[in-house]
């Protein structure tokens, strides 16, 4: 069935074509360079810059995938969660699309969906694993880790407490200025550094939290952000180790960096594992834009009582073909959404567990 998909939930927009799992193309029209000035997305230029793009987007996803119009067999678009004024954007397309062509439409959520990324055939094989198993998804709004029942259902067991991963990479990269978007430039700046260099703090979750609950699968970035953010007064007021006040040369930053990215993904790494165990799951599937990251991807190894499945990089950071490949799966069910679908900035479908 082949299925065109829109993503514009943040400051990507994006269209792909999908067919009985198969990507046939896929397209990506980063806004990068609109939000570099501001090291931040700005949700009001975000969604008017989609607004002008997502014809030219749509229309070479068809191209590439040398899909016409007429044979769109059905249509899927990002509902939630995400920025509104973007999400409307391509969700409203997607109707229009829909409608125009008397076309099935379904709305999907944006977290299911990179949960289902590593399903997609590209150039490499996708993941057959059966369900259940672990997913670990981790991006700039979102860290949950979750037992995946199926594409559509998933129960959370951890989440952040604070910070998302790649919102820690962001701001950490931007009140250092190590370029932005900050999690491609802390994975790039920390090859080059020691990460044993600084000893940042492990959260401890372990314990029941303020309302009673076991926590033990959350995770919790603001601590390691603030360690890390405090750091830099110490290069500005002298420290034991480094008595004069200075600048950072060019190998702190990477020690930073390094240091800094490995506290990350270990926080992460940790809360996977542990639930991976307690849950009986040996298969860990990873999606989202900091499951790109280069150190998580080397460090997997130090488990190898675990499956980990990420990703190709081009479905990892936001995509149209998880959209549509997920999309896809919902149609074929005869699962569609009405055309009064409508965006939220919010989580809408996942259940908590608490252990
Ligand atoms: O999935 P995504 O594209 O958008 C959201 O749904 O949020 O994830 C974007 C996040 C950003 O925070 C970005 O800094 C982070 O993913 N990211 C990375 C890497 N590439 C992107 N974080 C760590 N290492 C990377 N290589
Ligand atoms: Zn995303």
């Amino acid at each position: 069935m082949k299925v065109l998909g829109i993503e514009t939930s943040c400051d990507e927009c994006a269209a792909a074509v999908v067919d009985e799992g198969r990507v046939l193309s896929n397209v990506v029209a980063t806004q990068i360079p609109i939000h570099t000035p501001y090291q931040g997305v700005v949700p009001e230029l975000a969604s008017r810059t989609h607004a002008v793009w997502i014809y030219r987007v749509v229309k070479e996803a068809l191209d590439k995938a040398a899909v016409t119009v007429e044979e769109v067999e059905g249509v899927a678009a990002t509902a939630f969660p995400g920025l509104l004024g973007s999400l409307l954007v391509g969700l409203h397309f997607a109707k229009a699309f829909a409608w125009a062509r008397k076309l099935p439409f379904i709305a999907v959520d944006h977290l299911l969906a990179h949960l289902y990324a590593s399903r997609l055939a590209g150039d490499d094989a996708a993941l057959t694993a059966e369900y259940p198993y672990l997913g670990l998804l981790v991006s700039g709004g979102h860290s949950v880790i979750c037992r995946v029942e199926n594409f559509d259902t998933v129960t959370v067991l951890g989440t952040t407490i604070d910070d998302a991963a790649g919102e820690a990479f962001d701001k950490v990269a931007k009140f250092y200025g190590f370029g932005y978007p900050g999690g491609q430039a802390i994975d790039l700046l920390a090859r080059g550094g020691n990460s044993a260099a600084y000893k940042f703090p492990l959260p401890n979750l372990y314990k029941p939290g303020k309302d009673g609950k076991d926590h033990r699968y959350d995770v919790s970035y603001s601590g390691l952000k603030t360690a890390v953010i405090n750091q830099r007064e110490q290069f500005r007021c002298g420290s034991v180790n480094s008595p004069a006040p200075h600048e950072l040369s060019q190998s702190e930053k990477a020690d930073i960096a390094a240091s800094f990215q490995k506290t990350a993904i270990d926080i992460i790494l940790r809360a996977a594992v542990r639930a991976a165990e307690d849950y009986n799951l040996s298969t860990v599937v990873a999606g989202g834009g900091v499951a790109a990251n280069s150190y998580l991807r080397g460090q997997v190894k130090n488990f190898p009582h675990l499956n980990f499945v990420f990703p190709p990089l081009e479905y990892c950071g936001d995509n149209g073909a998880m959209v549509a490949g997920i999309g896809e799966q919902y149609l074929r069910r005869g699962e569609t959404s009405s055309f009064e679908a409508s965006a939220s900035a919010r989580i809408k479908s996942l259940k908590r567990k608490y252990p």
